[in-house]
């Protein structure tokens, strides 16, 4: 890292894996100059890695990054190299997570970190060791929406949270000619929708209500085999016509039973959390209902703008008023200036990209971290072994998180 003559700071990025969230990474990175001018973060493209030629190809002469490689431990040795972001398929992420650790560079990986939580945990032990700043790409805590759910909470507006209801339903895979990308083998993934979804459901409760301490799980596979999808090709929405059909090795769908630990924000509250990845019908129907005693809240990532918000029971006209994300909620007024006007996916991860730059530099304190990676792991995994062996199980709050309270 380097003050430029301008005042900015200059940080040297890496980047492995080149894929869906490689490129987003890197735009994120890009945006941040136009939605942060006065935060003075200039960050470097310097370094992607992907084994795919037509990646590095991609990395270079699109993303801007000033060169590429086929294997990461280029960018983790490479001494312009700062920061990295860990885009690859998860069944590298504790390899990865370990390597840039010991390397000493920050890092920003994709979740679930790694294919369960002992993988997690290896992850953030080093992490630990190594004194590195660490990201989760959890982004859809950053839906300004969900800032302003999260103060609601926290100020006690919907007065005693007595129940929440959440989904994760997406229609990636619904058609049976969905490709089997590394989402479905549980060698190169881990669990299924429980880590690719549910951990992201978890993550908005946790960091709206406060960790969950207690599960009781279901679990299903709607389809037993896809046609294959090589790595490095297409995206997990491919469809493939008569394809080299394999099994399909985890879940397609999850439902869960939770509630929040004790000395939460919203303590002993209770609820219902699903996923699915062959909804049909919903196409990305990702969020979550919060009640309370003194009024309820309604998110869903189809219209990440929207929060309905209840006047309580006070109000004359009690039933749901359709509030609109505006300046003052979270980052939006860094990318629109008036409500109505709508923010995107990918101004989501540029707000990741901001609260992990500025951890970098020390000055950001609400950046999900390795432990919130963790913490949604373990209750991931509380899941899994609740599923197979029909019982409740529970989950130890983790040290160090941002969930509410924390
Ligand atoms: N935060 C989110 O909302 C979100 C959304 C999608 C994916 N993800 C996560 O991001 C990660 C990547 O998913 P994706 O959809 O971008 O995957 P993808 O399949 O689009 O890309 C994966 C890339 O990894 C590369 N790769 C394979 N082996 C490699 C190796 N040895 N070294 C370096 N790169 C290698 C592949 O060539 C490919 O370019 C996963 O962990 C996934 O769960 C998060």
């Amino acid at each position: 890292m380097r003050t430029r003559a301008d005042g900015t700071t200059e940080i040297g990025v890496g980047l492995i894996s080149v894929g869906w969230m490689g490129q987003l990474h890197s735009r994120a990175y890009a945006n941040l100059k136009y939605a942060y001018p006065d935060l003075g973060l200039a960050p470097r493209l310097v370094h992607a890695a992907d084994p795919a030629p037509a990646r590095t190809d991609e990395a270079v002469r699109v993303l801007g990054y000033e060169r590429a490689s086929a294997d990461y431990h280029d960018v983790l040795n490479d001494p312009d190299v700062d920061v990295v972001s860990i885009c690859a398929p998860n069944f590298l992420h504790s390899e990865i997570g370990i390597a840039a650790a010991r390397a000493g560079k920050h890092f920003w990986i994709e979740k679930p970190v790694g294919r369960g939580e002992h993988e997690t945990r290896a992850v953030a032990d080093a992490a630990k060791e190594a004194g590195v700043v660490t990201s989760i790409g959890f982004n859809y805590r950053h839906a300004p929406a969900i800032e302003y759910l999260r103060e609601l909470v926290a100020e006690g507006r919907l007065g005693r949270i007595t129940n929440v209801r959440g989904q994760m339903f997406a229609d990636y895979s619904a058609d049976p000619r969905g490709a089997l990308s590394w989402r479905f083998v549980r060698g190169l993934a881990g669990n299924g929708v429980l880590g690719d979804l549910m951990g992201h459901l978890v993550d908005l409760v946790q960091y709206t209500l406060g960790p969950i301490g207690e599960v009781s799980a279901v679990t299903s596979t709607v389809y037993a085999e896809r046609p294959e999808l090589p790595m490095g090709t297409g995206t997990h929405f491919a469809l493939i016509e008569n394809g080299d059909m394999k099994p399909v090795e985890n879940e397609d769908y999850a439902g869960m039973l939770v509630r929040v630990a004790d000395g939460a924000p919203a303590a002993h509250a209770v609820g219902t959390l699903e996923a699915s990845r062959v909804s049909v019908g919903p196409r990305a129907s990702y969020g979550i209902e919060v009640y309370g005693t003194g009024g309820s809240a309604h998110w869903d990532f189809e219209r990440m703008n929207e929060l309905h918000l209840s006047g309580g029971l006070g109000a004359e006209n009690q039933g749901y008023t359709r509030v609109m994300a505006r300046p003052g909620m979270g980052d939006f007024n860094r990318f629109q200036p008036g409500a109505g006007t709508s923010m995107g996916y990918d101004d989501l991860k540029v707000i990741e990209a901001k609260k992990f730059l500025q951890a970098v530099l020390g000055r950001e304190a609400i950046n999900s971290n390795i432990q919130d990676a963790l913490s949604a792991a373990q209750v991931v995994s509380a899941a899994e072994r609740s599923a197979e062996t029909r019982t409740w199980q529970s989950s130890t709050p983790v040290e160090g998180t941002t969930a509410a309270g924390a």
